[in-house]
């Protein structure tokens, strides 16, 4: 695509999917419960929204693979679908599940308010329940605030609690002792105030997490009330599974998904203070594509066969003639051999124009929309 000049880009592209930020701005991409936590590396709801309309009716059961953060589950439902949704990390799927369960609101929220109220009358922690890596991770009140909190929710209702790990881990996240300017994979704890680059001035490292806790209770509640209003009564599944292998409880109808991309992300680490916290079960050695795992030929051989195993175990599993919708930015043409290994036909290729929302030409984004079916 370099070189070419917008028009002609643009008439290559699917408009429907290429955004200005003025027709999408980020209010709407982080829509209710959306940004109920940050995760790196989700697809906007409204892709969704436009493949559930294309290519699917209310009632049809749509599977996810690679669920992720849960926009899949949370769309297909707000559209009247059945949904299910697999992941290989734990903390995704305990996100998608908060994320797409129905609650009674007015329980929940005095749930999470006894919560705030007992986190903060309870007698400070002992430094050794945590492990080495949150004591290096958080000063020392910020630490006993979050074991204080983690020890009030543990005796709330299962679903109330669940959201409640998730809000411990939000705060745990935005307390973490690391410079405002790198939230996603800092590498080693800033323990001295430093010069911002996102603020433009010295910022001095976060020393509490009380503030976060309560401010991510009502934001939690706002979101999840908003979108009990779009909700419907249709089924969501979240399995907690390995997609090359995992048996899925009814056919789908069709899929929609985007797959990790080989050596970008690694999907437990991006999660690391939440793992440590919620004693969470780690699987990393099973992610696939983990960034961890470099970009080599062997790295990018095994990326291929692990995806092929993916897209072969969903196929076997799905109602004849389904849609898979895959989201791809496949700069190393990996999906070819993938889907012919997996027996999928490629019916169309769409591509999207990711930052057109932008506005600028400089480091232009493409990803590509396969559509496939089962041979
Ligand atoms: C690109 S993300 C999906 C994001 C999702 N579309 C969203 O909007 O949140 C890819 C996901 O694949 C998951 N994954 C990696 N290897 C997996 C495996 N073997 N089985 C199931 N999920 C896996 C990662 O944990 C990650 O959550």
């Amino acid at each position: 695509m370099a070189g070419r000049t917008q028009e002609a880009l643009y008439a290559e592209i699917d408009l429907e999917l290429s955004w200005s930020e003025d027709e999408l701005p980020q209010v709407k991409r982080t829509k209710h419960v959306h940004s109920l936590h940050p995760y790196l590396g989700k697809y906007v709801p409204q892709l969704v929204d436009v493949f559930l309309n294309r290519y699917f009716a209310p009632g049809d059961c749509i599977y996810d693979p690679f669920v992720g953060s849960g926009t899949t589950l949370v769309e297909a439902n707000a559209f009247g679908a059945l949904s299910i949704g697999c992941d290989i990390s734990a903390f995704n799927c305990l996100l998608s599940r908060v994320k797409s369960a129905r609650y009674s609101l007015g329980e929940l929220e005095l749930a999470l308010r006894r919560a705030l109220e007992k986190g903060r009358r309870q007698a400070p922690a002992a430094a050794d329940e945590a492990t080495p890596w949150l004591r290096s991770w958080f000063a020392p009140r910020a630490l006993e605030e979050l074991l204080a909190f983690r020890s009030a929710i543990a005796s709330l209702q299962p679903e109330h609690a669940d959201v409640a790990r998730v809000i411990l881990s939000r705060a745990a996240r935005s307390a973490r002792l690391t410079t405002h300017f790198d939230l996603d994979f800092p590498r080693v704890p800033t323990t001295q105030p430093y010069y911002c680059h996102k603020h433009k001035r010295t910022c001095r490292p976060v020393d509490e997490a009380a503030k976060f806790l309560t401010r991510y209770s009502s934001d939690a509640i706002r979101r999840i009330r908003e979108f009990s209003e779009l909700r419907t009564e249709r089924s969501v599944t979240v399995l907690h599974a390995d997609s090359r292998t995992v048996e899925l409880p009814t056919r789908p109808d069709g899929v929609i998904t985007s797959p990790p991309y080989p050596g970008l992300i690694d999907y437990h680490e991006q999660h690391r203070y939440a793992y440590e916290l919620l004693g969470l079960v780690d699987r990393s050695n099973e992610e696939i594509g983990a960034a961890a795992s470099g970009r080599s030929r062997t790295a990018l051989g095994a990326y291929v066969d692990a995806m092929s195993a993916v897209f072969a175990n969903t196929r076997s599993q799905l109602a004849p003639g389904a849609w898979v919708l895959i989201v791809v930015n496949d700069s190393q043409n990996l999906y070819p051999e993938i889907l012919e290994n997996a027996q999928l036909t490629l019916e169309d290729r769409v591509t999207r124009h990711v930052n057109r929302r932008t506005g600028r030409r400089a480091g232009e984004f493409f990803e590509d929309i396969l559509v496939c079916r089962g041979q």
